[in-house]
Formats: C-alpha cells, sequence, structure tokens
C-alpha cells in the first residue's frame, strides 16, 4: 500500500502524514468520478491564464495538451491514480507533471482547489440534472403509454386505504405523471443554481492575479459567476437543493412503488407482474415476489439520508472553506446513482413488468359502494338539501350491507319508498362507468378530462 509522501506540501512539512491518516484524508477512491470534469475545468483555467497573459501562450496550450493526454489515458484505464495522490486534483497536476515538465506546475497560479472542487461538482451536478431529467421523461413516457391503453379501465379509488369512489385508470395513473412533472420542472430550476461558477475565488479571497473569471465562466457554459468569493467557495445550497429533489422524486416513486406493491398481492389482484420484473422464493415455490418496487421503496430512505447529511454537514460550517465539505461527494454520488437507478427500474417495471387485470379490476368496482355519493348527489341534482340526501343514503347503505346487498339491487320500489324522487334512471347513474363518466368537473376522473389530460400530458412531453 503506498501513502502519500510529504512532497505535496510545502517545505513546512518535515514528516509525510501517518498512513492510516493518509487514508482517512483522502478522497482519491470517490473523486475520481469528478476527474473529467476537473480536467475540462482546469483546461479552461490554463487558457485563461494565457489568454490574461499570466503565463504565455505556448505554456497555456501545452497545459491544455497535456490535460488532454490525461483524459485519453483515463478513458484508456491507463490513470489509476491512489491513495498517494490525495484527491483528484493532486492526482491531475501530479500527472500533468509528469506528461509536460515544469510548466505543469503552473496550472495551479491564481486557483485554489477550493474553487476547483467547487467547480467541478457543479460540473458534475449539471450533466447528471440534464440525465436524471431525461429519465424522468422516459418515466412520463411510460407511465402515458400505459394511462393512454387504460382510459376506460376502472380501478377502485380509496381515501384512507378505503374504497371512495371508482376512477379511471388513467387518471390513476397521470398522477404520477403530474408529479414527476413538478420534478421534471424542480431539477431545471435546481440547475440555475448550480450553473454558477465559483472558478477564480480562490482560496476564499480571490487573487492579485489578473484572472478574467467571465472568461472560464463562458468557456465551461456557466450562466454566471458568484459576486463573493467566500460565498462562492463554501456555498453548498445547490448541493442541498439537488439532493431535495431527489428526495422528492423518491417520494414519488416509492408512493407508486407502494401502491404496485398492494396491487400485485393476493388481497386486491389487479395486477399480475411479469417475469423479468420479478423474482422467486428461495423455499416457496409459489411466489413471485415484487422486488423492484420493494428495492424502489427500500432506497428512498437513504437518499432522504443525503439530504439530511447534507444539512447537517452545512448547519455548522464557519466561512469559508472546511474539510467537512469534501463529504458532499459521497452523498451527492450517491443520490445520482439511487435516483436514476430507480426512475429506469420503474420505468422497465411499468413498460413489461405490470399487467393490469381489467376483469378483476371491474368486479371490484362492481362489488362496492363507492357509488353511493352518486345515489346522494342524484336527489341533491333534483333539489333535495344534500346533507339529507348524504343522511338517507348512510342508512340504505347499512340496511343494505345488513341484508348482503348491494346498492345495485335495489328494486325501483325500494327506492322510491326511501324517497319519490328515485325513477328507473338511478340504476344507469349508479353504474360504475356512469359514476366515473359524470365526474367530468375540471382536473377530474371523468372520460373526457381524462382524454384532455392525455392530450396535454403528450403535448408536454413533446415541447
Ligand atoms: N478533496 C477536497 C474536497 O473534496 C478538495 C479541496 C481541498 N481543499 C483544501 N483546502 N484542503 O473538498
Amino acid at each position: 500500500m503506498s501513502t502519500p509522501s510529504n512532497s505535496t506540501w510545502s517545505q513546512r512539512f518535515e514528516s509525510a502524514l501517518h498512513p492510516t491518516i493518509a487514508h482517512f484524508n483522502a478522497s482519491i477512491d470517490f473523486d475520481i468520478a469528478l476527474l473529467e470534469h476537473d480536467l475540462t475545468g482546469s483546461q479552461a483555467h490554463a487558457q485563461m491564464l494565457g489568454k490574461t497573459g499570466i503565463i504565455s501562450a505556448a505554456e497555456s496550450e501545452q497545459l491544455v495538451q497535456g490535460l488532454e493526454t490525461i483524459r485519453t489515458e483515463y478513458r484508456q484505464g491507463q490513470f489509476q491514480p491512489g491513495v498517494e495522490a490525495e484527491d483528484v486534483h493532486f492526482a491531475v497536476e501530479r500527472r500533468l507533471t509528469e506528461l509536460v515538465g515544469d510548466v505543469g506546475k503552473k496550472l495551479h497560479t491564481a486557483r485554489s482547489r477550493n474553487d476547483q472542487v467547487g467547480t467541478d461538482v457543479r460540473l458534475y451536478l449539471r450533466d447528471q440534472i440534464e440525465q436524471i431529467r431525461q429519465h424522468i421523461r422516459a418515466f412520463q413516457q411510460a407511465l402515458l403509454t400505459l394511462a393512454e391503453a387504460h382510459v376506460e379501465t376502472l380501478i377502485p379509488g380509496y381515501t384512507h386505504l378505503q374504497r371512495a369512489q371508482p376512477l379511471s385508470l388513467a387518471h390513476h395513473l397521470l398522477a404520477y405523471f403530474e408529479m414527476a412533472q413538478r420534478d421534471w420542472e424542480r431539477l431545471g430550476d435546481v440547475a440555475r443554481r448550480v450553473n454558477i461558477s465559483p472558478l477564480g475565488c480562490g482560496a476564499l479571497a480571490g487573487t492579485p492575479f489578473p484572472i478574467d473569471r467571465q472568461f472560464t465562466a463562458e468557456k465551461l457554459g456557466f450562466a454566471s459567476v458568484y459576486g463573493n468569493s467566500l460565498d462562492g467557495v463554501s456555498d453548498r445550497d445547490f448541493a442541498i437543493e439537488f439532493a431535495s429533489a431527489a428526495s422528492l422524486i423518491m417520494v414519488h416513486l416509492s408512493r407508486l412503488a407502494e401502491e404496485v406493491i398492494f396491487w400485485a398481492s393476493e388481497e386486491f389482484r389487479f395486477v399480475t407482474l411479469g417475469d423479468s420484473c420479478s423474482t422467486g422464493s428461495s423455499i416457496m415455490p409459489q411466489k413471485k415476489n415484487p422486488d423492484v418496487p420493494e428495492l424502489v421503496r427500500g432506497k428512498t430512505g437513504r437518499v432522504f439520508g443525503h439530504l439530511q447529511g447534507l444539512l447537517v454537514m452545512m448547519k455548522g460550517l464557519p466561512l469559508a472553506y472546511n474539510k467537512d465539505l469534501q463529504e458532499d461527494k459521497e452523498a451527492l454520488f450517491d443520490t445520482v446513482r439511487t435516483v436514476t437507478g430507480c426512475l429506469e427500474a420503474m420505468t422497465i417495471l411499468l413498460q413489461e413488468g405490470l399487467t393490469f387485470r381489467p376483469q378483476r379490476l371491474t368486479a371490484a368496482v362492481s362489488e362496492d359502494f363507492s357509488n353511493a355519493t352518486d345515489v346522494a348527489d342524484y336527489l341533491a341534482a333534483k333539489g333535495v338539501p344534500f346533507r339529507e340526501a348524504y343522511n338517507l343514503v348512510g342508512k340504505v347503505v347499512k340496511t343494505s350491507l345488513a341484508a348482503n346487498k348491494l346498492l345495485k339491487d335495489l328494486t325501483l320500489d325500494e327506492w322510491q319508498t326511501l324517497h319519490p324522487g328515485f325513477e328507473a334512471d338511478i340504476y344507469a347513474a349508479i353504474a360504475p362507468a356512469q359514476v366515473v363518466a359524470a365526474r367530468n368537473s375540471e382536473g377530474g376522473t371523468g372520460f373526457d378530462q381524462v382524454r384532455l389530460a392525455l392530450k396535454r400530458s403528450r403535448q408536454r412531453l413533446e415541447s
């Protein structure tokens, strides 16, 4: 096992780090994930040093080329720095100096690892946010395709997990589409605060060199630069915002996961799980387990944990950079990996792992009292005060339950004994499909509204 030499630091140091402390201190095992962003950031910095005359044009070009060579080496699997490098920034500087000689030692002019790492993390997150947004789009597409096939499939709707009113299955699925739409928009909003350049803030106070921060910001595609150098090197709000947006994505995925899990249970039997997305038991041969949604539900906790971890990491930090901030990376990397993996898995589950069972669903909505509100609405539409109608129907439900009957089983005589307002059309009014169709208020589950919502959703994906 190699350990860092004392050559990293200035001659103030006489001996090397204790080997265990060297490992404790090092971030190279994980911040190697930032390598390409570190190279890109360093190339912009080197170009700026040349452009402003802080180093010569030829030196600048040598640095840029040397950094590009490291990129090639990395992509070919030849650049594998160990713990002796401490972190990705030192690893690059060291390799650069091996490649281009002493000029490599000029790269760090007018820069600190503090503004450097802030730049790298932002570049990384900007890319990842864009990719996660594309995964959200794929997830929405899968929801929409499924919804389009199930406008007229009915499913019991619940409040308090008690049968409430029947729904168009498409309406139920589109609720998740809406959540995902907010997730997509929210990430776009977070990206705006990720996309600010800290490069040039130096260690904490700026630099005496005549740097050009606008130049590096523009080269790296940042929309603006931090206006205060202390804030620039120590701000991690954007990381917390990202973890928060990621947590909400997980909340939404986890809610859907929970529904799929109980829909697939013997108690509900609303869906069957496809073989490509479920697993068996090692002992019970009859079992098919919903591992995918269970894992999504389970992984939600770690994303929440990262949000909490980042918040606590920040809360006591005096200005400006503190090594605590090195802890932001694993939290972010794992959040990205987890959210990406869960979005991909849930998308595949919707595409091929889930088959709704229309007969089961039809039977479910036909064998309950979820049309009771409609009986009350029927009378209310005829001028009976709603509360009066509501009380009357409550009584009918009670007597029907005792007689082991459903509302549709009552004879017209029985209805009319209850209230003279009932006529033969009561049967049509309480048929499940009509119960759904009737809820045609804006944003409701009525089929016409659902078709409008599908169109609107399709347009969102296409725009
Ligand atoms: N590896 C460090 C991090 O991730 C880089 C910045 C180190 N800066 C410092 N002043 N020690 O935060």
